[in-house]
């Protein structure tokens, strides 16, 4: 007879309750959402049939909504016309911009929210790249004052976390000095650390029609075959002043995700991207997969693997399936 019988702590949900390693809650999740201008719009985004466009007022009251289940933190992207791109991604730090005074509306109405921002060239830029293009090459330095003032752009309008998203060499210390010389000390900045170079992206790309106009981005986002230059990422970014370290894709880098958490003391957030709610979504939807139970076991893996904070386009119906109701796509 076996005297060791691990299936005694699984008998029933009490027990199993009671020795669970990780117990996701809604409070660790970041609701990303995509805004357009204009008045009364809201248009799924085909690609991912979970997220919307919204115009301000429809956003404002998903923001509302996810307050009541129970979820304080958002992240924004704009959806910027075609017309508004230029070489020089002006319009991002345009004392106009739609996106910078939603930013404000949204923490005027809403004190106790956290509010996260994108800081990279590619949803402004005519190119589609996250940097400034010259002959055909992403230039790293070139681009750094851009971000600066996007960035004091958007801390004065009224974000309390900035994400730098490029992949770019120095972001997180120029950023950290602009902020700081212009009062902002206080505004905090959740690097995208290790990101990929990842075809997982396309959905996001769909809802802001930012992909690059031409070529790809593997001369800034890490390739997916790489874990060790992970860590010189997270090494630089905590030196610069970066106050969480971001993974990004989530699900398919949770190896990644692991080692953060072991080898670094900041907090480890994990983007749970576009094209990985895309996947199973699409699985749910023909019926192949189970969205009530495969959707928590998703996301509670990558709280597992040592993330934090979690950004997924599931936060909402997490927070759904949290408080008892049936969620479905
Ligand atoms: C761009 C940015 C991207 C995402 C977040 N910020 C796309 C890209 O790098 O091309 C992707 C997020 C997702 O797929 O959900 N700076």
């Amino acid at each position: 007879m076996n005297i060791r019988r691990p299936r005694r702590n699984r008998k029933n949900e009490a027990t199993r309750r009671l020795i669970r390693e990780t117990n996701l809650n809604t409070e660790r999740l970041i609701m990303p959402l995509f805004l357009m201008d204009g008045k009364n719009k809201k248009e799924q985004v085909a690609s991912l049939p979970v997220a919307y466009r919204y115009s301000l007022d429809h956003l404002m009251n998903e923001i509302e909504e996810c307050i009541a289940l129970g979820i304080s933190n958002f992240m924004i992207f704009p959806a910027v016309s075609e017309s508004l791109k230029d070489r020089i991604a002006s319009y991002s730090y345009a004392e106009d911009n739609f996106y910078l005074i939603a930013a404000t509306k949204i923490k005027e109405r809403f004190q106790d929210i956290t509010l996260i921002s994108d800081v990279a060239m590619d949803p402004y830029s005519s190119d589609g790249h996250d940097g400034l293009v010259k002959d055909g090459e992403i230039l790293n330095d070139e681009t750094l004052p851009i971000l600066g003032k996007m960035s004091v752009a958007q801390a004065k309008a009224g974000f309390d976390i900035l994400g730098p998203s490029d992949m770019m060499d120095g972001r997180v210390g120029f950023i950290r000095e602009a902020l700081d010389e212009a009062g902002f000390t206080e505004t905090s900045i959740m690097s995208y650390t290790a990101k990929y170079a990842s075809a997982m992206y396309g959905p996001f790309r769909d809802a802001l029609e930012s992909a690059p106009k031409s070529g790809d981005k593997k001369t800034y986002q890490m390739d997916p075959a790489n874990s060790r230059e992970a860590l010189i990422e997270a090494e630089l970014d905590t030196v610069e002043g970066a106050d969480f370290l971001m993974v990004k894709p989530a699900l398919h880098y949770l190896d990644i995700i692991k080692s953060l958490s072991d080898q670094f003391e900041l907090p480890i957030a994990a983007y749970h991207v576009s094209g990985e709610c895309a996947m199973l979504i699409a699985a749910c939807q023909r019926g192949w997969l189970d969205y009530q139970k495969a959707m928590p076991e998703v996301l509670t893996s990558i709280h597992r693997a040592g993330a934090k904070a979690i950004i997924s386009y599931f936060a909402k119906d997490y927070a759904r399936y949290m408080d008892g109701q049936q969620v479905n796509v």
